[in-house]
């Protein structure tokens, strides 16, 4: 099969996806990653827990009214439910599309500045989301790290991150696949909201131009960018300015084929990622030129408040809690979010040089 044979169907799922009201849930950590989540709670990370938390995630009642997708990390791709039926079909069973990680993580790029990385797994790549294709999945996550640093991010970096968001993309969409491209600026560092906007501006320019040169099909695909902000250590943009920022951004770089825009929370607060997105969507509402639907993909700010009350034992907390973030986001990807509504988290989920 070829990408002429799945055009139809990925238009389709790349609208399915980007849903009005809908947004999607990113649970990809890696093993790693999910340990050290679950090592905050006191849980051990066995196969067996991680089976359990992920496994309570896709079971939450009503989910399917606000989450579109849920990324999922290979293991929980194969894995079945402890009441024997598949993560697949509890979440087809909500109407969620299951989505898969395909990159093999962030290695350091010879010739770069120091911490400079690209992101692995270009080798059989069209094999291997096949093989996902058959087992449910219909999108795919890939994501590449740019860093703003004194003299960074490198013409060098941004261009080879660029050229292998672009190669994944086609080679996932010839196996059916929608590519969701995640080109992430962390937030490390003092610089302006600014900057950050140029930078941005540069590494997304750099994406699509690289997609033309792959001829991947812009309307099978969604971004994934972090929101416009200004670095970890300098002071804190009000809502209105990021809003503003990061979709005057957008718009200088996006094409208007691509159906749907979905953030990331890249360590912003519960609060800060559903407000940020509630101030975008009143701030396009003032434009007459936002070509795509604006919503989330969130990993922490969906999973903070929940994993806390879900604690490894508490599926009920847990539920109630998953469900209050994905009705917030839905909400705030409709202008309809009651800034910092009680019980919202503000604590900061910033880790610095984060990995995924
Ligand atoms: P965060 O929302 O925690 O940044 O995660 C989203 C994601 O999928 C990063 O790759």
């Amino acid at each position: 099969m070829t990408l002429d044979y799945y055009k139809v169907q990925l238009k389709k799922t790349a609208e399915q996806l980007s849903e009005f009201k809908k947004g999607i849930l990113a649970v990809d950590e890696s093993t790693k990653t999910i340990g050290k989540r679950l090592f905050d709670i006191n849980v051990e990370n066995t196969e067996e827990n991680r089976q359990a938390y992920r496994g309570m995630l896709f079971t939450t009642p009503d989910l399917g009214k606000y989450i579109s997708g849920a990324i999922l990390y290979e293991e929980t791709l194969y894995q079945k439910h402890a009441d024997g039926e598949s993560m697949v079909d509890k979440l087809a069973k909500q109407g969620i599309i299951p989505g898969i990680k395909v990159d093999t993580g962030l290695k350091p790029l010879v010739g770069a500045l120091e911490h400079e990385t690209y992101c692995s797994g270009l080798d059989g790549l069209t094999a291997r989301a096949s093989d996902y294709y058959e087992q449910g999945a219909r999108f795919a996550k890939w994501r590449a790290v740019l860093q703003i640093t004194e003299n960074g991010p490198s013409d060098l970096a941004i261009q080879e991150n660029a050229w292998g968001l672009a190669r994944y993309a086609r080679a996932v969409q010839e196996a059916g696949l929608v590519p969701i491209i995640e080109p992430e600026i962390l937030m490390d560092g003092n610089h302006s909201i600014e900057t950050t906007s140029k930078v941005q501006q540069r590494v997304i320019t750099e994406v699509y131009k690289a997609c033309h040169l792959n001829g991947v099909y812009l309307e099978g695909t969604l971004l994934k960018p972090s929101m416009t902000v200004s670095g970890s250590d300098a002071p804190e943009d009000d809502a209105e300015t990021v809003a503003k920022m990061t979709v005057e951004t957008l718009l200088r770089c996006v094409p208007a084929a691509v159906p749907g825009i979905v953030f990331l929370s890249g360590g912003l607060s519960e609060d800060q990622a559903s407000t940020y997105l509630n101030e975008m969507q009143h701030f396009a509402m003032t434009c007459s030129n936002v070509p795509w639907n604006l919503s989330f993909s969130f990993g922490r700010a969906l999973q903070h408040s929940c994993l806390r009350a879900w604690g490894g034992v508490d599926g009920k907390a847990g539920h109630v809690a998953l469900l209050e973030r994905a009705r917030a986001n839905s909400e705030a990807s409709c202008g309809l979010y009651a800034n910092s509504e009680e019980g919202v988290s503000n604590e900061s989920l910033f880790v610095s040089d984060y990995k995924y």
